[in-house]
């Protein structure tokens, strides 16, 4: 069998991999850019077009006051009063990046459309904003910690006990190693071969 023709798009797709926000450097993508990041986000397979995903763009001059308020939501969701300065500074560390974007999934319930059928779409969104900084050349990381959980947080957002915030989106320019870990290519071939079979009409594999 011959190999297929290289495809720019999907040599896209296949190479993205994850760096965190301290290994990002500035800049961010512009405001057209993320237009095109979000953009693509609309695109995402979407049962009932109900686009039941949700994005926040938060800006560095509000970095302050977002950490104080994802720390106070992880610590409330933890119980435990003491673990703020502890989970103010992962969130600081973690969260570092030129620019974040907080995406959740936003669920109509009154729709026949399942919820979980919702969540699956607002995650393919997700994914697509990953996709779409790779794409564009920027580095991308979606992270989350204990504060996704907080009714607290939640509500300021104005989501409800059905939605789901999916987590916070790193933004920003490649500048450094990243984690250890398996490289993009590596993902793949391992990911074919743990992930991928033939059905069998047999009922077994
Ligand atoms: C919903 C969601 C939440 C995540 N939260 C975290 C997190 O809080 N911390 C973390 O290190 N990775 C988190 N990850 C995983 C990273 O975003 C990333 O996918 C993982 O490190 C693997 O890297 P890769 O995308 O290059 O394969 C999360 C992934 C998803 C889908």
């Amino acid at each position: 069998m011959t190999a297929p023709a290289a495809n720019p798009i999907i040599d896209s797709l296949l190479s993205r991999n994850s760096l965190a926000g301290s290994f990002m450097a500035a800049p961010a993508p512009s405001d057209d850019e993320l237009k095109q990041i979000l953009g693509a986000a609309q695109r995402a397979s979407d049962h009932g077009r109900l686009r039941p995903w949700r994005f926040w763009v938060v800006r560095p001059a509000q970095y302050e006051a977002f950490y104080d308020q994802l720390a106070a939501a992880a610590t409330r969701v933890q119980g435990d009063p003491a673990r703020y300065d502890m989970n103010r500074d992962k969130y600081r560390l973690t969260a570092r990046a030129p620019l974040l974007v907080v995406a959740a999934a936003k669920i109509n319930t009154a729709h026949k459309v399942a919820p979980i059928e919702q969540v699956f779409a607002a995650g393919g969104a997700t994914q697509l904003v990953l996709n779409g900084a790779h794409a564009l050349g920027y580095a991308a990381f979606l992270f989350s910690g204990a504060g996704v959980f907080d009714p607290q947080f939640k509500a300021s957002l104005g989501l409800g006990a059905d939605d789901h915030l999916i987590g916070f989106i790193c933004l920003g320019t490649p500048a450094g190693p990243g984690k250890p870990g398996p490289s993009a290519a590596e993902a793949v071939q391992g990911g074919l071969t743990q992930t991928v079979a033939q059905w069998s009409d047999s009922g077994g594999i």
